[in-house]
């Protein structure tokens, strides 16, 4: 059966913008970015929204709809109350670009200054067990939708973009550190560069996670183990200097 749904969407740009009233059918199986782009197709050709694979692992099309952050390509239409208006505004941590497209480009520098896998010298082969592997595969299922940088309270609130690198880099951090081969190190990053020291452990960016990556617990709370260790425990310290150990 076709229903009638209710959007109200923000038009506009970083400087000013309105919600804007759309109706549009909704049919069985609908996802909120379907009822976006029946908007666009409809009604509001110019409408922008960023949106790729429709299948919730491109991590383009995060929005928030009804204050909530989503993907809207995974957001069903018939969860919410039949009548009632749906908001849809785009993420609030980033600058509006056009509508319901934001510029995220502040992720891809904070990107930038994570040093890379570096494999021990002169080995080709790099061996180690499936429970090592399993250990760093949750942190590569990030799909860099940005939800989680989108809710972080430093981000959101306090707009710490100079000072802090936010959950998706400690996930980021935590794959590269805790991967068995890897000899890099990168407390010293995560503690001044990237601010690990901001996070309250909150959780928020856990909650948030499409991809239920466990960003507090498995990322975050051991990287500050890290830094602690690293910095501020003298026997460890020492132990490093000596054999130049990571763990
Ligand atoms: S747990 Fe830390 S990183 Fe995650 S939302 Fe809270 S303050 Fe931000
Ligand atoms: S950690 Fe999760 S919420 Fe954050 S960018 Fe990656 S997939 Fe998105
Ligand atoms: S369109 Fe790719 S995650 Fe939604």
């Amino acid at each position: 059966m076709t229903t009638t749904a209710h959007l109200k969407i923000f038009r506009g740009d970083a400087q000013q913008g309105v919600m804007v009233d759309y109706q549009v059918p909704v049919a069985p199986g609908m996802v909120v970015l379907d009822a976006v782009h029946a908007v666009q197709a409809t009604q509001a050709p110019d409408l922008a929204v960023r949106w790729n694979c429709k299948a919730g692992k491109c991590g383009s099309c995060g929005g928030e709809v009804n204050g909530k952050p989503r993907l809207m390509c995974m957001d069903r239409m018939d969860k919410y109350p039949a009548g009632e208006p749906i908001t849809i505004r785009p993420l609030k941590t980033f600058p509006v670009i056009k509508d319901l497209a934001t510029d995220v480009s502040w992720n891809y520098s904070v990107n930038k200054s994570v040093p890379a896998f570096q494999p021990p010298p002169g080995q080709d082969e790099l061996n180690f067990s499936q429970a090592e592997a399993d250990r760093v595969q949750e942190f590569r299922k990030c799909i860099e939708c940005f939800l989680c940088q989108n809710v972080c309270h430093v981000l959101r609130e306090h707009e710490k973009y100079d000072d802090f690198g936010g959950p998706r880099f400690f996930v980021r951090v935590a794959g590269l550190e805790m991967h068995p081969q890897d000899q890099a190190d990168r407390t010293g990053l995560v503690k001044d560069d990237l601010g690990l020291g901001y996070c309250n452990i909150t959780k928020c960016c856990t909650e948030v996670c499409p991809e239920s990556i466990a960003i507090t617990d498995n990322a975050i709370i051991p990287l500050k183990e890290r830094v602690a260790d690293r910095f501020y425990d003298p026997l460890r310290a020492l132990w490093r200097l000596l054999f130049g150990s990571k763990s």
